[in-house]
């Protein structure tokens, strides 16, 4: 059987696929080049990702999660919401960082939480560490049923004004 005879031809002689090779390079090198300017590498903005979650259902206020499997955190982005787990304590806070409100991100790696915006950051249970923000992260009130996290989203403490409700807020999978 004879190839077409295109893909005979050296590549330099494939004047479609050299604009495209070179369109795909340009392409690269400008997100290369936007996140280098942001003081990331790909791999690194990769990390500053958080999955997303879709609830089981609501019922009333609360909204119905399956318990997470594992140590991280996910996002339900039609509630500015964070689910997060670790080891046995689960936590929903909101995605709003209490400085200026500006979308939080997981740095998987590093295993905290920081505002791209002024870079504050916090531990994995919502507590503050350093940056502009003057308090931990706000926390919805949980609890367990079974095998799903209930969040209620008419109950966000802060730390600063209900330490007592703030602490709370969690849910233990086992004995600490
Ligand atoms: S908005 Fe998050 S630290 Fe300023």
């Amino acid at each position: 059987m004879n190839l077409p005879v295109h893909n005979n031809r050296p590549e330099d002689e494939c004047g479609a696929c050299g604009d495209r090779r070179e369109f795909l390079r340009n392409a690269a090198a400008l997100v290369a080049g936007a996140l280098a300017g942001l003081g990331l590498s790909p791999e690194r903005a990769h990390a500053l990702q958080l999955q997303t979650i879709i609830p089981l259902r609501t019922s009333g206020k609360e909204v119905i999660y399956p318990i997470p499997a594992g140590d991280g955190a996910m996002i339900d982005k039609d509630r500015d919401l964070i689910l997060a787990r670790q080891a046995t304590a689960i936590y929903a806070f909101s995605l709003a960082c209490p400085h200026q409100r500006t979308a939080l991100k997981w740095l998987g790696d590093q295993g905290r939480f920081q505002c791209p915006k002024h870079k504050s950051k916090y531990r994995p249970d919502g507590s503050y560490i350093s940056g502009r923000a003057t308090r931990s992260m706000d926390r919805f009130a949980v609890r367990r049923d079974g095998g799903n996290v209930l969040v209620n989203l008419s109950q966000l403490f802060r730390e600063d004004q209900n330490r007592a409700a703030w602490g709370a807020a969690v849910v233990w999978l086992s004995e600490k």
